[in-house]
């Protein structure tokens, strides 16, 4: 899926505005270095800046990074999966922040060795992202809509949405001590229409659509979710969050 960085700006913004607790739970000093893993355009690396941290934005999104660049952060086109692949970044940070990008990951196991690798003995990591059964209805709109077009959506879904249990077990695997670990609903209201929404997040879905079919669907997971998350107008998505805190012993 292609990011584009005016988009995202503009549709979500307030993914960084939500994100930005994480910071105060991982309480970083100056100087201290941190990773932000799945950095996106930079909003919330930029805080940590603005705390005196040495910080290092990775993300695989090549417009997301440059965006980042032009924040001024050091941002690096780096796969999250494959940080195990880079000796120089081995125990370089005191500090590992993730919000919001776990979930384009497939592959969280490795991540969670990654996470491992780049951390100093001592160093933690603080997490969110979505947590199993994450925007579900949303999920279902989508997929009812494309199967009606005839396309089967499973080929082209990009989100992982683990369960407590499971990221647990990555963690641990990885040699990381877990001490906290939590999910909770979060209804999260859009800015907008969830056009806006599932034109900046649901791309994968979307993108091997012609034209008119883009817009078919987008119309029908709009009149189908209406009822349930719209009702009053504003659009309140079933985001679902599973939050941890690790550290390596
Ligand atoms: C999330 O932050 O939970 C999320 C964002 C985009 C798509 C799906 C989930």
């Amino acid at each position: 899926m292609e990011w584009q960085p005016e988009r995202y700006a503009h549709n979500a913004r307030f993914v960084a505005d939500l994100g930005a607790p994480l910071i105060d739970l991982l309480a970083p000093e100056a100087d201290e270095s941190i990773l932000d893993l799945g950095c996106g355009d930079g909003a919330l690396t930029a805080q940590l800046l603005a705390r005196g941290c040495r910080v290092v934005g990775i993300d695989s999104s090549v417009q997301q990074v440059a965006a980042a660049r032009r924040r001024g952060i050091d941002a690096r086109v780096l796969d999250a999966q494959a940080l195990t692949d880079q000796p120089e970044l081995g125990e370089r940070f005191d500090g590992v922040l993730s919000n919001a990008a776990l979930h384009w990951m497939p592959r969280q196991d490795a991540v969670a060795r990654g996470i491992a690798h780049v951390l100093r003995r001592g160093g933690r990591c603080v997490a969110e992202l979505g947590g199993a059964g994450n925007v579900a209805r949303v999920r279902a709109g989508l997929f009812a809509s494309l199967e009606e077009q005839g396309v089967d959506p499973t080929a082209f879904d990009p989100w992982t949405f683990p369960d407590v249990d499971t990221m647990t077990r990555h963690l641990h695997s990885a040699g990381l001590s877990v001490d906290f670990i939590e999910q909770f609903p979060r209804p999260t209201p859009l800015p907008g229409d969830i056009a806006g929404w599932l034109e900046t997040f649901a791309g994968s879905f979307l993108d091997g659509l012609g034209q008119g079919q883009r817009r078919t669907v987008i119309d029908r997971v709009r009149a189908r979710l209406q009822p349930d998350l719209a009702s009053d107008g504003v659009w309140t998505l079933d985001y679902v969050r599973l939050r941890f805190r690790c550290s390596r012993p």
